[in-house]
């Protein structure tokens, strides 16, 4: 602990100053409007720290990414989602017998109340498929709201949301391809049973190549969490009212549903389609999205934190090389992908600006591989950020003296003035 001094109107203030596990060094201004009758302004947050979390870490400057201590990288030989995702969640990686009772409850819970299956009859084949999921996390509410406030049985309502999210994905999938829902099948392991709901029909079963399932375990692992991200900043605001963990992961998919964060996966296959056919090329949409007349941006490109190469983007089109090899096919947006990559890295705009690949570049061409339809990217970054949510959201909910999230603002509006009955108003002058 350290303080520092603060000189406003020529009085000095000491607030005081700690240090986090990893050296990142903060002011408590926790009783800053108390003591100066100031409050700091900052937009977007970016100078702000809105909690103290022991679940990721993230050096944005090295470009480092671990989970409750442990570099992303280590867990992509034996990529095991939901491992990480209790690794997440309850602080420390699972003893086999605790893998297999938390495997087993989500094999118990992946079907959806029947009286759920006929919702998804009331949306229009053509709703976007991230509102259908938020609202039937909403509606999972409805059902096991009898779980929410015995902390005893928190690993049985995460298991249950992380388990039948995957079951609304793929059915918000088949009611857009007007094909039947598929039961999850509890032989099959996490990733497995989506795919096999996704891609299965009543007559056809979808049987799942091993690479393609270790693929999706790692590209879930790597969406899993990502520190103080907007959607995951949205779960805390929302929890932090007290608000159930089903409510709060349904704000976090509609913030995450926004382009310019998880919806950035599906904006990237169209950039990419676009270059495709022969629209633009490579070199001609790099000079746009350097134009500030433009409103085209290098999707996939830039982040807050990293001003290094995201460590997700690399082991992502790492994944890509592997996936495709095994297809024994190529993909001619992964060879554009590349090609942006090679111009942006040697452009004096994206190197001064510090703007590298992040998380969706690659996404999404792996999702494609796999054969995700690219209306579904962003449905499957919110399954794999979801343990994410939920570990942040169980954080602010353990915190004994957590407080509800209320920012103040700086007022700019007209000063005080009377109200001006009808006859007296005159119409703005255009
Ligand atoms: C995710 O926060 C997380 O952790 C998010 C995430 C997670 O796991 O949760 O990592 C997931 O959301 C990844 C980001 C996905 N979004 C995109 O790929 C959209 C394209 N990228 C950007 O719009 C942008 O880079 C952001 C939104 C990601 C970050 O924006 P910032 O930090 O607010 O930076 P900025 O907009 O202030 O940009 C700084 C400069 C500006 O130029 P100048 O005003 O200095 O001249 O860089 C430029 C920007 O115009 N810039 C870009 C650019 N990104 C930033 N220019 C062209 N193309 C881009 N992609």
């Amino acid at each position: 602990m350290g303080t520092a001094t603060l000189i406003i109107d020529g009085k000095s203030y000491e607030l005081p100053t700690f240090v986090g596990s990893e050296g990142e060094r903060a002011i408590d201004i926790s009783k800053l409007r108390e003591k100066t009758g100031y409050i700091t302004y900052d937009p977007g947050l970016g100078n702000t720290g809105m909690c103290k979390s022991a679940i990721t870490y993230i050096d944005g400057d090295a470009g480092i990414l671990r989970y409750r201590g442990i570099p992303i990288e280590q867990f992509a030989e034996h990529p095991n989602f939901i491992e990480v995702a209790w690794l997440l969640i309850f602080g420390r990686l699972p003893t086999k017998d605790e893998l297999a009772r938390f495997s087993e409850r989500l094999t118990q819970n992946a079907p959806l109340h029947e009286a759920m299956r006929h919702h998804f009859e009331g949306f229009p084949v053509n709703a976007p498929p991230m509102a259908v999921v938020s609202a039937m996390i909403s509606t999972l509410s409805c059902f096991h709201y009898h779980l929410f406030n015995d902390d005893s049985q928190f690993e049985e309502l995460a298991a249950r949301l992380i388990s039948k999210v995957r079951t609304i994905a793929a059915y918000a999938y088949k009611r857009s391809i007007g094909r039947p829902y598929i039961y999850p099948d509890p032989r099959l392991r996490y990733c497995a049973n989506l795919l096999h709901m996704m891609f299965s029909m009543p007559y056809d079963q979808y049987i799942v190549d091993p690479d393609i399932e270790d693929a999706l375990n790692l590209v879930f692992i790597l969406h899993a969490d990502h520190e103080q991200n907007c959607s995951t900043t949205a779960v805390r605001v929302v929890g932090s009212s007290r608000a159930n963990l089903f409510a709060s992961c349904a704000a976090g998919v509609c913030a995450l549903w926004g382009p310019l964060h998880g919806g950035a996966n599906v904006e990237v296959m169209e950039m990419l389609e676009k270059i495709h056919q022969g629209g633009l090329t490579p070199e001609k949409y790099i000079e746009l999205a350097k134009d500030k007349s433009s409103p085209v941006r290098l999707m996939g490109f830039g982040h807050r934190v990293y001003k290094n190469y995201d460590p997700r983007a690399k082991m992502l089109k790492a994944a890509c090389d592997r996936v495709f090899a095994k297809l024994k096919r190529r993909d001619p947006l992964l060879d554009i992908a590349r090609k942006l990559e090679e111009l942006a890295l040697k452009d004096s705009y994206f190197i001064e600006r510090k703007l590298y690949p992040n998380v969706d570049f690659y996404s999404g061409i792996l999702f494609r591989a796999i054969g995700i339809p690219t209306e579904m990217f962003t449905v499957m970054f919110a399954i794999g950020r979801l343990p994410g949510w939920i570990a942040q959201w169980k954080e602010q909910h353990d915190e004994a003296n957590a407080k509800i999230v209320r920012p103040r603002q700086i007022y700019t509006g007209e000063t005080q003035h009377d109200y001006v009955p009808f006859e007296q108003r005159r119409a703005p002058s255009a």
